[in-house]
């Protein structure tokens, strides 16, 4: 059994960056929050803990800190940043609010390299953003690094195997922050470097197993990655025991139904496909408001899904859903979510259903990144055609139609959006994007076409590069590609006069409108 490194989560914009690097060292790392009780992570079997960095100064009352026990523990510990920080005020030492806040690049000189650096050379560029230092050691700590601007950026106990760096060794700025972390994993925490995605079925499988033995499980399947795969994953685990549930809205793209439920002909999935369109759109009259419409569009959801699962499937005790680690982070409720985060969007995660319908929720994904959750398709063997396929979010195209949704709107960009896949995808850039669609607005501008004035809609095209959604960039489409798209869709859908461009990134922008 593979034990995992525990990422205590002090709400760090890049904790998710070091458990991936982490696993990127084949060693299984989790992220927990950060009071999880010691006797957790003891239950957990982890091999090492690392403490993230985090928004907060230790200095602050109220400031997070986590069970005082991890340090009892007998457990390495990397406290990285804030993480540092706490090491100093819990164990003993004297942390204060630095003459000079370290943002941005520094020259770590080290005076010993202990085994975190082993193999590194005397000097490294490394990448700060605090404002607190370490005045005074705690007992049985060293000093075995410096900066320009802080006289201790790296302690070290090695008695008990306590580290502290003031640094970012996740960032791709701080050079050999790889080796580093691989110093702490392989020399300090004796990982063995045995986990990869088979594994990491295996052992979800297992799980899976034990927790659902002899009742039944459904999921809702929207033909995305996430349930497909979160879908292959029960199949593998507990098959006919699996029922998938795939509603259609009505706010799917153009043939989108049809192509989804024939890619599940090519699974060996027990799937119920249900027709509900003309409810969800029906409940959409005359609402505007985005957060409004996903509550309509969720709240449908869960009656469509609650009346199929009592009138056609026995026994169940489950709830399967394909939450990512992103949607856990952006909903902002889950426990492991950050301490400071706040609600950006409600996404999928039909929150009420389970506790409604008395059912148990399985997540099996909800610590994974969006591509891990494509290697993990691929282990499973899922088609390239379901695993390329872009996000699509839960209330469809419902929030890309701004404003009130009506079935000749959506007709409308059902089209649109439909040129803009074709060219895209013939261009060969699908692969290459995260997304790409299209939005109405809801205004009208003037126009001429032929000799005539038009007064028409418009539609803004959005398509961006990003690895996980957490952050993305509006993609560089050639602009002869833009332009295609762009006379198409005026000359080709009768009621759009102009096609403008979104170069907003992400943040400050989000990828959807609404
Ligand atoms: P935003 O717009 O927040 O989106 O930058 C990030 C990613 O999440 C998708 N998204 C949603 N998915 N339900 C979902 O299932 C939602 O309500 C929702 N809102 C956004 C979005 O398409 C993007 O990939």
């Amino acid at each position: 059994m593979t034990r995992p490194i525990a990422v205590l989560d002090f709400g760090s914009q890049y904790t998710q960056l070091i458990v991936r690097r982490i696993r990127e060292h084949h060693v299984y790392s989790k992220i927990y929050y950060y009071r999880t009780p010691a006797r957790d992570l003891q239950k957990d079997n982890v091999c090492g803990i690392i403490c993230s960095g985090g928004p907060a100064s230790v200095l602050t009352r109220g400031a997070p800190h986590p069970d005082a026990d991890i340090y009892n523990l007998n457990i390495p510990i990397l406290g990285i940043c804030y993480g540092l920080q706490l090491m100093g005020v819990l164990l003993g030492g004297q942390v204060g609010a630095s003459a000079k806040r370290e943002y941005g690049h520094s020259t770590l000189t080290l005076h010993k390299k202990g085994k975190l650096f082993q193999l590194l050379p005397k000097k490294l560029r490394v990448w700060n953003s605090h404002g607190d230092n370490i005045l005074k050691l705690p007992p049985n700590f060293q000093a075995i690094a410096h900066t320009e601007n802080t006289d201790i950026a790296v302690i070290e106990d090695p008695q008990r195997q306590f580290y502290g760096i003031q640094f970012h060794p996740e960032v791709a700025h701080s050079e050999q922050g790889a080796t580093i972390l691989r110093n702490f994993l392989y020399r300090i925490c004796q990982c063995k470097g045995d986990w990869s995605m088979s594994h990491y079925v295996h052992t979800v499988v297992e799980k899976i197993q034990h927790t659902v033995v002899e009742k039944n499980v459904v999921l809702g399947l929207s033909g995305g990655v996430d349930s497909t795969v979160a879908a292959a994953l029960l199949n593998k685990a507990i098959g006919r025991q699996l029922t998938c549930v795939f509603i259609d809205n009505g706010l799917l793209r153009l043939n989108e139904y049809k192509q989804v439920k024939q890619l599940f002909t090519k699974l060996p999935l027990k799937c119920l496909t249900i027709k509900a369109g003309a409810q969800f759109v029906h409940q959409l009259k005359g609402v505007t408001k985005p957060e409004r419409k996903r509550k309509i569009i969720g709240n449908t959801f869960i009656k469509v899904f609650e009346d199929t699962v009592k009138n056609r499937i026995d026994n169940v005790g489950f709830l399967a859903q394909g939450t990512l680690y992103s949607d856990v982070i952006e909903s902002a409720s889950a426990p492991t979510a950050l301490p400071a985060s706040k609600l950006i969007k409600s996404h999928h995660n039909v929150g009420g259903l389970p506790k409604r319908m008395k059912l148990k929720l399985i997540e099996p994904l909800r610590d994974l990144f969006k591509d891990e959750v494509r290697a993990l398709g691929t282990e499973l063997g899922l088609p390239k055609e379901i695993l390329e396929r872009h996000p699509s979010p839960g209330p469809g195209l419902a929030v890309r139609v701004l404003g009130e949704v009506t079935p000749t709107k959506l007709r409308l960009l059902r089209r649109a959006d439909t040129i803009l896949l074709d060219e895209i995808k013939q261009n060969g850039w699908y692969p290459k994007l995260w997304q790409a669609f299209c939005v109405f607005l809801p205004i009208k501008t003037v126009g001429v076409m032929g000799d005539g004035r038009t007064y028409e809609s418009v539609i803004a095209l959005r398509v961006v590069e990003s690895s996980d959604a957490m952050t993305a960039d509006w993609a560089r489409l050639p602009h002869d590609l833009l332009r295609t798209i762009a006379n198409r869709i005026v000359n080709e859908v009768k009621g759009i006069n102009r096609v403008v461009l979104d170069i907003t990134s992400k943040p400050p922008g989000t990828i959807e409108w609404e």
